[in-house]
């Protein structure tokens, strides 16, 4: 994670939203008369950001749960009282699918003004089979309209909706055997994700919904241990691309991971926005060899940004992770944690035209500069998106 392979003074040849050739100006201008050219003299040019964890699709900010945290209540207090996660429910179930829409390719144009080309977008605010479906309908015509890549999960195990507080388990039941098989039969989406936490649902119901995900040909991945610990030995029969949050794993666990596929996403910009002393153990997890992905977490209750650059800062700044460490993470690891590293994450001949240029001659600079914006452009599978 330490060494970025910079090419100083470097070229990168893009044709048909591949890149084909990549290596010093001069080398590159020998081979290739003919392509036009665009200056990144003085920039640092990066590949894309892998953003592997974001909740795009919800109707309006919380700004109440936000007031009530200023003035002193803590995240599970607030969900605890109607607020959190099921304050979101009534927008998204009142929304058209094109409005969802629009709000999620709102949201990935953001994204991809501060340099992110590849996104990874859950559902998880409708909590019914209707309105869960209609979610995934949103990102599909959200990703169908923008140039960059979308990956597409199932979280329909947010929280037990309102109306099945008193039985959980009947929403499990519809969950495995009503809303994972349409969702897999319309290839509405990749991966199924659950939150595994005090007050959303146990370790026994994330296996169940999990097993139905891998039976249904559905790849899995899940957020635990963000509030509370628990064991992750649970969860390693689906062999599920990346554990999200881990802020309370156990050393028994991180020395499991080390071992294993699974990537572990931190999502800091959450820690951050709830105003939390603590950080998710980065130094811990990367000196043990575990690979750490870093993703923005973009949701209404716990993380309301779009910005990658803030993430890095927060990872450095309070993780104590590198600046090269956190582009790392940012990149091919978030690659990784979606399965997509031989074609995402790196400015490699044969991968996706996925290329962001910054105004900065450092690529520290990525990581130091706070709350402000150095992309100047940036190409999704090798269209620019201009803003
Ligand atoms: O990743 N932890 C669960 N889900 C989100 C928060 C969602 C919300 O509060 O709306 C998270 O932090
Ligand atoms: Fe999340």
């Amino acid at each position: 994670m330490r060494d970025l392979g910079i090419i100083e003074d470097g070229a990168v040849l893009i044709e048909s939203g591949k890149i084909t050739a990549v290596g010093t100006t001069d080398e590159l201008r020998r081979q290739s008369k003919n392509a036009d050219q665009i200056d990144c003299s003085s920039k640092v040019v990066l590949p894309g950001f892998v953003d592997s964890h974001t909740h795009p699709v919800f109707a309006a900010p919380r700004l109440i749960d936000f007031e009530k945290r200023i003035a002193g209540a803590s995240y599970e207090e607030i969900a605890a009282a109607g607020g959190g996660i099921r304050a979101s429910i009534r927008g998204v179930r009142e929304s058209t699918t094109e409005q969802l829409g629009g709000h999620v390719l709102r949201a990935f144009n953001e994204m991809a003004a501060f340099g992110t080309t590849t996104v990874e977008a859950k559902s998880g605010y409708g909590l019914s089979l209707e309105s869960e479906l209609k979610s995934l309908e949103a990102i599909q015509q959200a990703a169908r309209q923008w140039p960059g890549t979308v990956v597409a999960t199932l979280l329909g195990a947010h929280v037990p909706p309102p109306e099945y507080r008193e039985n959980p388990d009947e929403y499990v039941r519809i969950l495995c055997e009503e809303m994972i098989p349409e969702a897999a039969r319309r290839e509405l989406a990749e991966y199924v994700d659950v939150f595994c936490e005090r007050g959303a649902f146990t370790l026994e119901q994330s296996a169940r919904i999990l097993r139905a995900a891998v039976a249904h040909g559905l790849k899995t991945r899940a957020h635990v241990n963000q509030l509370t610990q628990t064991s992750l030995e649970g969860f390693t029969e689906f062999h599920p691309a990346s554990f999200d949050h881990m802020d309370n794993v156990s050393d028994d666990d991180i020395a499991m991971l080390s071992k294993l596929e699974t990537v572990a996403t931190l999502l800091p910009a959450a820690n951050y926005f709830l105003g939390l002393g603590a950080f998710p153990p980065a130094r811990k997890l990367i000196d043990s060899g575990v690979a750490v992905a870093l993703a923005t977490d973009y949701n209404p209750g716990t993380a309301p940004t779009t910005s990658m650059p803030f993430v890095l800062s927060v990872a450095c700044t309070h993780m104590k992770m590198s600046p090269a460490e956190a582009i790392a993470a940012a990149t091919f690891n978030g690659a990784c944690a979606l399965g997509l590293q031989h074609r995402k994450g790196s400015i490699e001949p044969g991968k996706d035209a996925d290329v962001a240029i910054f105004e900065a001659t450092d690529y520290r600079e990525l990581a130091y500069w706070v709350g402000v914006n150095r992309c100047r452009r940036v190409f999704l599978n090798g269209i620019e998106l201009s803003w």
